[in-house]
């Protein structure tokens, strides 16, 4: 498994991920696919910048243009001040298979190596058993419940946290 940058090709990928009712069942439903080309572009520009981190999970680097989903750390303000987030999405052909906790380990080992973002903050949907999962065998701590805006829409979380370099594991 590997992780590289998004680029402004993977609007396909970003289509199957985001506008597809069943990924998106926990996230508030399906985005319109018109806004993914200018979403993608975004993405990529901001990772070309170094401004947050939007990769592109590849888990076969024998085949780099095979993507199994996407895993992101960036920053953005709240009432509390900024604070550093990660998300997370693998494709149904690849769920099940370990990468989307292995991607989610890589990004937080990177920001670790690289003493990048400081605490890192999680906000799954509290239904969502696999990205709890994820949350709590990476070694993020629950701090409590709450709503979050995702993408003009409103979701019951958990808010989960992690510092990579004490917590990791
Ligand atoms: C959530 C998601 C990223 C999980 O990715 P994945 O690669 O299938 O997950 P993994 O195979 O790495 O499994 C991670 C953990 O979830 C558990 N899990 C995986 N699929 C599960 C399922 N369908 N039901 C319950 N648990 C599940 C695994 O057993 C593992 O738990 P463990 O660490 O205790 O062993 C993926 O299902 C997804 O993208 N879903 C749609 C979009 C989404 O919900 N994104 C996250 C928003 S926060």
């Amino acid at each position: 498994m590997q992780l590289r940058n998004v680029s402004p090709d993977d609007v396909d990928a970003y289509i199957r991920m985001r506008c597809d009712p069943v990924m998106m069942a926990d996230l508030g439903g399906p985005l319109p696919p018109e806004g993914m080309a200018d979403k993608v572009r975004r993405d990529a520009r901001q990772a070309a910048d170094d401004l947050a981190w939007f990769k592109m999970i590849v888990p076969d680097a024998i085949s780099p243009d095979v993507v199994a989903g996407t895993v992101t750390i960036w920053s953005h303000d709240t009432s509390d001040g900024p604070i550093s987030e990660i998300g997370w999405m693998v494709l149904p052909e690849f769920q099940g298979q370990g990468l989307g906790k292995r991607a989610v380990r890589t990004l937080l080992e990177q920001a670790r190596d690289q003493d990048r973002w400081g605490l890192v903050h999680a906000f799954p949907a509290t239904n969502n058993t696999a990205s709890n999962a994820i949350c709590r065998s990476v070694g993020f701590r629950l701090l409590s419940q709450g709503e979050t805006a995702f993408a003009g829409r409103v979701l019951r979380t958990n808010h989960w946290v992690i510092d990579p370099e004490k917590d990791l594991r």
